[in-house]
């Protein structure tokens, strides 16, 4: 059981360099007055025509922030720096899977890769409000297709390079996107994982799909369709790709990117995100909460097909005018001390990543990081599910060697930067979250919409809009006010239960609808279940997360075989692999068990609640709406 009331003063060296030294001054006044307190962290970037309101509520729950603003987020995050000291300073250091391939851009430098890129954009006729999709795996070349796009006012869609050709079809088709940015294919673990061929097949029915354009990146073999497809590197000598390209005012309320997430239905929704409030909100927070300074490297492994990476990857650290680090390969690949050997290299400053990657690389045993010289560290940070108490201390101690922040960060992709979170001069509780970052508040709230009283579990609720939210879900409005705003109205539901300590310390406990967090990852049941009856041995089936020591939760899949099957391990290791084919290898299900029937409402709503209790050996609550037999 953890102690709650465990409070871990900060290092004093963190104290002592941190940008926000008076935690709870500045919560106060933020929390006095949120609206004046975004206004303030507004004025530090640059805008070409100021906003006429902080924050127009009159549409609410359609936010808006920073009305009448006009600005582009690449102007914050590349241009202003151009003309500044900064300009020859090391904007990206990218690391390959195989570490002695290095590729680096001063803010000069990767300038003159996004404006090359975004030449390449405007010449195949994408404009303002077109959405581009990107299927890329961590090379410089996502910086370079996202901030293009921003660059130019279009509007980026980044999939996650390990989805489906079939995922990646049903969300290039709900974006209409004109155009899409991919490579040949990427390393994993030391073997060519092929991309194109998955772009092709995605695309083969998408009549939005104008040009696809292929980075050559593991030189493997493709098949190119002359009148769509298109070599990058032979766009880039074209005379069309040559010279500057400027960057475009946009409305503060102008779409920046959308982002694909699960929900509790089948087809995923995305969220909409624009420059204004969205930069805002990063920089703040990169300042404030993250303690990032401009001389620092800064290393978040996330993946930008995830709304971490989009933003504390791309986004925040160049806001910041810091150096951002990238590593293509995973945390054990070819040996679990890269990451400490790539930090020892390149001084890493601060760290973000996620539980999962800190149980894994825990259960290597310490050696693999005391080994190194890391003491460059001083900010370490996680996010995407609990951390738990033990894998914080070991993150603090054998990592940070008790000399770093650790610092735990609650938040979504709607919600598009981080709402909770410690500070890093205010004093940790292993296992929470933190409290809400300077400007918000939270809420638990009963069934009924009531506060309980501190201590008692219920649903987490936002209770002021803040600058980075997600403005709508993209093309379907309705489902934005009926999932986020319907339930407890002024209110923002999360879709977590959680609770609030008696010093105001959030305790995250996991969602309370159809969406599992594995290794961090959001994926919804529905679209595993989709993937899982699309086997011909399958006639109905459903799947539940449950507890796993490093992944958080794993997926568990209830089915019922179609007539003339009949179990066996066989056919388990086919389910799965057919579920990460189909859909992504991170949704491939832990197990699959087989049963005659599954336990369903007489409305013929399958009960997971249920299925998750039979498989604990809990209590299967209330079966008063089960059907009867
Ligand atoms: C869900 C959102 C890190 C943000 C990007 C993930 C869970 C997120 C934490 C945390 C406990 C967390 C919640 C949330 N979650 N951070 N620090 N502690 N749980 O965004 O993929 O949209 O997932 O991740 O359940 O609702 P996402």
């Amino acid at each position: 059981m953890t102690d709650e009331n465990a409070l871990i003063r900060p290092p004093q060296e963190v104290l002592d360099e941190a940008n926000v030294q008076d935690w709870e001054g500045l919560l106060e006044t933020a929390g006095a007055d949120p609206v004046a307190f975004w206004e303030q962290e507004a004025a530090e970037l640059e805008w070409s025509k100021p906003w006429e309101k902080v924050l127009d509520d009159s549409q609410a729950p359609f936010y808006h922030w920073f009305t009448g603003a006009r600005t582009n987020i690449v102007t914050n995050a590349v241009d202003r720096h151009l003309t500044t000291a900064r300009r020859n300073k090391l904007a990206l250091i990218w690391v390959g899977e195989d570490t002695s391939k290095v590729r680096t851009f001063s803010y000069f430098s990767l300038n003159r890769e996004v404006e090359k890129m975004a030449n390449i954009l405007r010449s195949m006729g994408v404009e303002k409000g077109d959405v581009v999709t990107i299927y890329l795996p961590r090379i410089p070349e996502i910086y370079f297709a996202m901030l293009a796009c921003a660059k130019i006012g279009a509007i980026h869609s980044v999939v996650f390079a390990g989805y489906s050709s079939e995922a990646l079809n049903a969300r290039i088709d709900d974006s209409e996107s004109k155009l899409v940015i991919t490579v040949d294919g990427s390393w994993i673990n030391g073997s060519v994982f092929p991309m194109k061929h998955i772009v092709d097949d995605a695309v083969k029915f998408s009549p939005s799909v104008e040009n696809v354009i292929v980075i050559r990146n593991t030189g493997t073999e493709v098949t190119m369709d002359p009148t769509r497809d298109h070599w990058y590197h032979e766009l880039g000598r074209l005379p069309i790709a040559q010279g500057h390209c400027e960057t475009v005012q946009v409305d503060a309320e102008d779409p920046l990117f959308i982002l694909y997430t699960s929900g509790s239905t089948g087809k995923p929704k995305a969220a909409v995100h624009t420059h204004g409030g969205y930069q805002v909100h990063l920089s703040s927070t990169m300042k404030n909460c993250l303690d990032i300074h401009e001389a620092d490297r800064w290393w978040c492994t996330a993946d930008p097909g995830w709304i971490t990476g989009t933003s504390y990857v791309i986004y925040a650290p160049l806001l910041r005018g810091a150096t951002a680090f990238m590593a293509e390969g995973s945390p054990v690949y070819p040996y679990p001390d890269v990451w400490w050997q790539l930090v020892e290299r390149y001084g890493i400053n601060g760290l973000f990543t996620a539980p999962t990657a800190i149980r894994t690389l825990m259960r290597f045993g310490d050696a693999w990081v005391t080994k190194h010289d890391i003491s460059s560290l001083r900010i370490l940070v996680s996010a995407g599910e609990p951390l738990n108490p033990e894998a914080w201390r070991w993150f603090h101690e054998v990592v940070g060697g008790g000399r770093c922040a650790v610092i735990d960060n609650w938040w979504q992709t709607e919600t598009g930067a981080m709402q909770v979170t410690s500070l890093p001069a205010m004093p940790k509780k292993p296992g929470s979250a933190g409290r809400p970052i300077p400007g918000q508040a939270v809420a638990v709230l009963d069934e009924a919409g009531n506060e309980v009283p501190p201590g008692t579990d219920g649903f987490l609720v936002l209770k002021n809009p803040w600058p980075s939210m997600l403005r709508t879900l993209f093309k379907e409005p309705e489902r934005y006010v009926e999932t986020y705003w319907s339930k407890y109205p002024g209110y923002y539901l999360t879709g977590d239960s959680a609770r609030v300590d008696e010093d105001g310390y959030v305790w995250i406990i996991g969602r309370t609808d159809d969406v599992i967090k594995v290794s961090g990852h959001r994926i919804g049941t529905a679209e595993v279940e989709a993937a899982v009856n699309s086997h011909p041995a399958v006639a109905e089936c459903a799947a539940i997360g449950l507890p796993h020591e490093v992944k958080g939760n794993a997926i568990h899949v209830v089915a019922v075989l179609a007539n003339g099957y009949e179990g066996s391990r066989e056919l388990v290791a086919d389910i799965r692999a057919h579920v990460s084919e189909h859909l992504s290898p991170i949704a491939k299900p832990e197990a699959v068990d087989f049963v005659d029937k599954l336990p369903k409402t007489r409305s013929g709503k399958i009960m997971r609640r249920v299925l998750r209790a039979r498989a604990l050996g809990e209590d299967e609550g209330d079966l008063s709406t089960l059907e009867n037999d």
